[in-house]
């Protein structure tokens, strides 16, 4: 878990302002939840044989309630969906978030324990629209921040019955060679065998490469939905690779699934996944309801940034500084930090009764673009000196003045 310092934060209030704004324009409306839930919720949402259920969860009780401190915000954004009947708002529900998720893997470079993502969930729509349009956000969000070297994979996993027929022909294909699969893929067989397609391992590679491909098992209507995404993709400009081996982590998955790869991120190269889940409303107690979402990784877009010599929002600095010398003049810098902050400026004065000296290299240190320099003479006549700390300017005015001056 990594603590994030005020240099970084500068970053992070950036990343999500922009975040905010754009899902404005999307129409879209924040969400938020806790950042705990019960377990059965996250059990039940994302299947019992995933990684992340079985091996990833921070869970713990509390008398007879079990709880797990979130691994994701589809499953919880479903029950929110699901509890506050939020289908009687009317049309579909367009919802995004931005907040902390836990996850006990094992740490990496780009794979935190507690790490932030930024999501969307659209549900109430089985229109490839829906699906486009969430693509089309995610899209949207790297290229604002400048990072334009992505892949989109794509994929359709279909519905449950095509999903059953595939694992069936998939397993039938693996079992000859079930000795030289990888311990992992081994693990998977009986439990989740499109995940060995996933696997990194070299020896299950020939085997990987040549299984059935998922695509073939499709039903009529999955085929139809499948080829309309790509349709209004190509549409709107957007190129994607298809990659019949994508599957998603999580068992709530149906039809669509996408990722967003980055060459810049080395092994943990995911920024972003998501596809459609239209099972997972009425699994969790609602109206059968089709749903499509994604979530992106902040750490992850944060070092692509860095990566690629990105900077993200500004760097720390204050509108005004005022240089005190003396307790009088210290009242009055005291007392009229609030008249200029009413201005709607920043500012700031010496805490630690220093030196003028000290003062004007600690106000070059904040970075101040103006500083107002008082001592007795200052407080006698009532013109203070008003330095332009970026031209090292200074002229001596009424207070009067230098609000004028700020509230330009
Ligand atoms: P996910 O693929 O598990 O999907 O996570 C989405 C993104 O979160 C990943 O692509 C990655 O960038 C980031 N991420 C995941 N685990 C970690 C970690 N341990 N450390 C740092 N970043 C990480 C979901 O969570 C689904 N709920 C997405 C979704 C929404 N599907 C439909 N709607």
């Amino acid at each position: 878990m990594v603590d994030i310092l005020p240099d970084d934060v500068r970053k992070w209030q950036y990343l999500e302002q922009l975040i905010r704004t754009e899902a404005g324009r999307f129409n879209l409306e924040e969400i938020r939840t806790p950042i705990m839930e019960q377990t059965e919720l996250i059990v039940r949402g994302l299947g019992q044989l995933t990684d992340i259920v079985s091996k990833e969860i921070f869970e713990f009780s509390r008398g007879n309630d079990n709880y797990v401190l979130r691994p994701e915000l589809t499953a919880p954004v479903v029950r929110a969906y699901v509890e506050h009947h939020l289908e009687q708002r009317g049309g579909s529900q367009k919802l995004y978030y931005i907040g902390p998720m836990f996850r006990a893997e094992r740490p990496q470079k780009g794979r935190q324990r507690q790490f932030h993502q930024f999501g969307v969930e659209v549900i109430g729509s089985d229109d490839p629209v829906a699906d486009v349009e969430v693509i089309a956000f995610m899209l949207h969000i790297y290229n604002k921040v400048g990072i334009k070297n992505t892949t989109l994979k794509l994929n359709s996993i279909g519905d449950p019955e095509s999903r059953e027929a595939y694992k069936t022909a998939l397993k039938d294909h693996l079992k000859p060679n079930f000795d030289k699969l990888s311990e992992v893929s081994k693990e998977r067989f009986n439990k989740n065998p499109l995940r060995i397609l996933d696997s990194k391992e070299e020896e299950d590679q020939p085997f990987i490469d040549s299984a059935p491909l998922i695509t073939d098992y499709l039903s009529e209507e999955s085929v139809h939905h499948y080829q309309k995404v790509k349709e209004y993709l190509t549409d709107l400009g957007i190129a994607f690779e298809e990659d019949p081996h994508l599957v998603r982590g999580m068992d709530y998955y149906t039809e669509t699934a996408f990722e967003l790869i980055s060459p810049d991120l080395g092994s943990q190269d995911a920024l972003a996944g998501g596809g459609r889940y239209d099972l997972l409303v009425e699994e969790i107690g609602g109206q059968p309801t089709p749903a499509v979402g994604f979530a992106a990784g902040m750490e992850r877009l944060m070092i692509a940034c860095e990566e690629l010599g990105i900077t993200l929002g500004d760097e720390k600095s204050v509108d005004v500084y005022i240089v005190t010398l003396g307790d009088a003049a210290r009242k009055w810098g005291l007392s009229h930090l609030p008249k200029i902050r009413n201005l709607g400026v920043s500012a700031t004065m010496d805490y630690k009764g220093r030196s003028m000296k000290a003062q004007m290299k600690d106000a070059d240190r904040e970075n101040a673009r103006y500083a107002i320099i008082v001592g007795d003479h200052e407080l006698e006549s009532e013109r203070f000196t008003f330095r332009d700390m970026k031209n090292s300017e200074e002229e001596a005015l009424p207070f009067s003045k230098i609000k004028g001056r700020l509230s330009n």
